[in-house]
């Protein structure tokens, strides 16, 4: 069965400590960066099964958060669309690199980056196994509600019959 998946939204209020630099770049910096760029390919095409997604959402890509290990290869990575409100896509890490709160970093210097800008929330969507990760950076689930219930038939009648104007004589 497909893992659900949980929707988070952070309102940035303060700064939080990052435990690893950061590299905070626009995206017409990071393209300039061909291996970063090729890592970043490699790792969105072996590590999630959506690279259309992927395509889809690159194109409003405004910034990239970058981790570099200690010879400066790029090896972590997500990406921020940014209208006005900041959304995260693709938190990935090389799996040589896991398990150091490289993505704790990440996501972090990425709220950080939009406090220091701004910007009113920022929202990302993860499989509910990440939960620890996203609620360790300030990202609160958001609960989903039950959609209202469509009317019965007879009272969206009635209702719609009440919004009509009678017809002038
Ligand atoms: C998910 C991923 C980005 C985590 O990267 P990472 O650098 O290893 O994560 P961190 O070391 O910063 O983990 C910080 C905390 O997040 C949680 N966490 C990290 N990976 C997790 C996993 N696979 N399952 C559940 N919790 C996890 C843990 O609470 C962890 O703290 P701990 O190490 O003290 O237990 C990495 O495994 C990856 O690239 N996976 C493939 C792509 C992917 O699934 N991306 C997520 C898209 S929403």
């Amino acid at each position: 069965m497909t893992e659900p998946e949980l929707h988070y939204f952070c309102k940035p209020t303060v700064l939080r400590a990052v435990t690893h630099s950061i590299d905070f770049v626009t995206t017409p910096d990071f393209v300039a960066d061909e291996p970063a760029c090729k890592k970043l390919w490699e790792l969105a095409s072996t590590q999630f099964h959506t690279r259309g997604k992927f395509l889809a959402v690159w194109s409003g890509v405004r910034f990239v958060a970058v981790h570099r290990d200690t010879n400066r290869h790029a090896d972590g990575f997500l990406l921020v669309n940014a209208p006005i409100n900041w959304q995260i896509d693709y938190v990935v890490v090389c799996e040589e690199s896991r398990g150091q709160g490289i993505a704790l970093a990440l996501v972090t210097e990425t709220a950080n980056q939009a406090f220091l800008r701004g910007v009113p929330y920022v929202m990302l969507t993860s499989k509910a196994s990440l939960r620890p990760l996203y609620e360790a950076c300030g990202f609160v689930p958001v609960e989903a509600k039950t959609p209202p219930q469509p009317l019965p038939q007879g009272e969206r009648g009635q209702e719609l019959s009440s919004l009509c104007l009678p017809l002038p004589s």
